[in-house]
């Protein structure tokens, strides 16, 4: 899909218009905001032929109106948001495809708005147009429909289409859904096509010409950095662990950095503890984190924001073999903390546990985690909240504002003492299980909290129940693949530093 903001209102194979169901008493009566078109249809208006419900759509085939050869209607409530924006650009991205049409006119400002919501609304439509328009078929070998065009050019028609606001929210637009569709494939590959090795290389060619500084640690240098949390979970398996380092500088050095850290399990059964088989195969999801702190970074560094930024993402394998960490196990952190494994499948907080003493060592102004680390995180609030922990004020309310801005819904959750109590071990200073029952994402979080410097605002993203397979609440995210949550809630937050 191409898209293209235009000011006139040039002649497509189809034009997008939107229709409002406006409340009058009791009654309520449809209005298409398109006034020649609205004449044109009075009467299937009338007839209500014409009534489709916000997000709904209705295709006029060969109508013929104005130079256009169909006309697309689009329900829209009376006074959207901009999310709701993002989610009508899945309805009208699904029906342009039916239509198997090449080239569309959007006729934007019909859309109910003031101007203060211009660019927040150009920049969800387009958003949500690219966004939809990901898919995973890279794999299949079985070519296409032969009838579906290659390409959909989509034109966005607005008088407003020159004012430098609205070319800067259409630019964002564009490398913020590149950015997430960048994490959603690196989400998608499997665990044999996407190995710690393949990861890290994938990332060294995607920085090329973003001013970011990439490094990436082999397996002999985690174990010289001390690296044990990372080095204990890659036991089990033939693949090299990797850490890799990106360096975004868009401030000058005297500004600390903001610290981005993600998880990045290419695959994990758990070790010796072992997953049951049903539904195992989701596990090449537990990279999510890793993935999406990455693609955050990247649109960062495209969006040439003013803020220093280091982005950490320990990778490995959690397999069974006869050098697999055992229950019972003790490692050693990069802090000198002790841990005893009383559970291999506990492995996210491990190699996260190193990747924050790292990140700590830099001083930064904050540290942000992201992490599929815990089934319990489903449970608690199901695929559509991510569950965020922080015990700074300041950080929580940079985050929800983050979180208003992008549209994606985020949940504070509680971390407290006695989480990190339950954490304590027995025969070394930590135990990645809890002592207790319940709360298994806050004492996941509480352990995290063991290998952050005090006095770091950090806040802790769980994203197990949000990173894939999200398709069912939100249209713009593929039914089961990689969704690239908190990759705009992340960009977001970082124009705050
Ligand atoms: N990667 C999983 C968490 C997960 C589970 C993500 C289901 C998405 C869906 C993590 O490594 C894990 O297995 N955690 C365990 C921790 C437990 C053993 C304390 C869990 O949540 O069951
Ligand atoms: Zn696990
Ligand atoms: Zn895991």
């Amino acid at each position: 899909m191409k898209i293209e903001l235009t000011k006139t209102s040039q002649s497509e194979s189809v034009l997008v218009a939107f229709a409002v169901n406006a409340k009058q008493g009791k009654e309520s009566r449809l209005k298409l905001t398109h006034l020649e078109l609205g004449q044109r249809l009075k009467s299937a208006i009338e007839d209500k032929e014409l009534s489709p419900q916000p997000l709904e759509t209705v295709l006029f085939r060969d109508i013929q109106f104005d130079g256009f050869r169909h006309v697309l209607v689009v329900g829209v409530s009376e006074k959207p948001q901009h999310e709701h924006i993002r989610q009508l650009a899945a309805s009208v991205h699904g029906a342009l495809k039916s239509a198997k049409t090449s080239s569309a006119l959007i006729h934007f400002d019909g859309l109910p708005h003031s101007k203060k919501d211009s660019a927040s609304f150009l920049q969800a439509l387009t958003e949500g147009l690219l966004l939809t328009n990901y898919s995973f078929d890279e794999l299949k070998t079985k070519k296409k429909d032969k009838d579906t065009p290659k390409e959909i050019l989509v034109r966005i028609q607005t008088k407003t289409a020159s004012e430098a606001t609205m070319k800067r929210a259409f630019h964002e637009a564009h490398i913020l859904a590149e950015s997430v569709n960048f994490s959603r494939r690196l989400g998608d590959m499997p665990g044999n096509l996407m190995t710690p090795t393949i990861l890290a290389n994938t990332v060294l060619a995607a920085v090329k010409g973003t001013g970011i500084k990439a490094t990436v640690w082999d397996k002999a240098r985690i174990k010289k950095e001390k690296m044990g949390g990372l080095l204990g979970v890659s036991n089990g398996s033939d693949q090299e662990p990797r850490f890799i380092i990106l360096e975004y500088k868009g401030a000058p050095a005297s500004k600390k950095p903001i610290c981005f850290v993600g998880k990045g399990l290419t695959f994990d059964c758990g070790g010796i503890s072992i997953k049951p088989s049903a539904s195992m195969e989701e596990m090449k999801y537990d990279m999510c984190g890793g993935a999406n702190v990455l693609g955050a970074t990247l649109a960062i560094a495209k969006m040439k924001l003013k803020v220093n930024l280091i982005c950490l993402v320990p990778s490995t394998e959690n397999l069974v073999s006869g050098s697999a960490t055992k229950p019972g196990d003790v490692h050693f952190a990069r802090n000198g903390k002790s841990f005893e494994v009383n559970n291999t499948d506990a492995e996210g907080r491990l190699i996260l546990a190193d990747a924050l003493c790292y990140a700590s060592e830099q001083k930064p102004q904050i540290i942000i985690d992201a992490a599929t680390l815990t089934g319990a995180i489903v449970v608690a609030l199901g695929n559509t909240h991510t569950g965020y922990f922080t015990r700074d004020k300041a950080l929580k309310k940079k985050v929800e504002t983050a979180a208003d801005h992008s549209g994606e819904w985020v949940w504070n959750m509680p971390l407290t003492d006695f989480h990190v109590k339950d954490m304590k071990g027995t025969y070394a200073d930590l135990s990645n299980i809890s002592a207790s029952k319940g709360a298994g994402s806050a004492t996941a979080a509480a352990f995290l909290e063991q290998f952050v410097e005090p006095g770091i605002p950090w806040a802790h993203f769980d994203i197990a129940g949000t990173a894939w397979s999200v398709g069912s609440r939100l249209p713009y995210c593929p039914k089961k693949g990689a969704s690239g949550a908190m990759v705009r809630t992340f960009v977001e937050l970082a124009k705050q530093f």
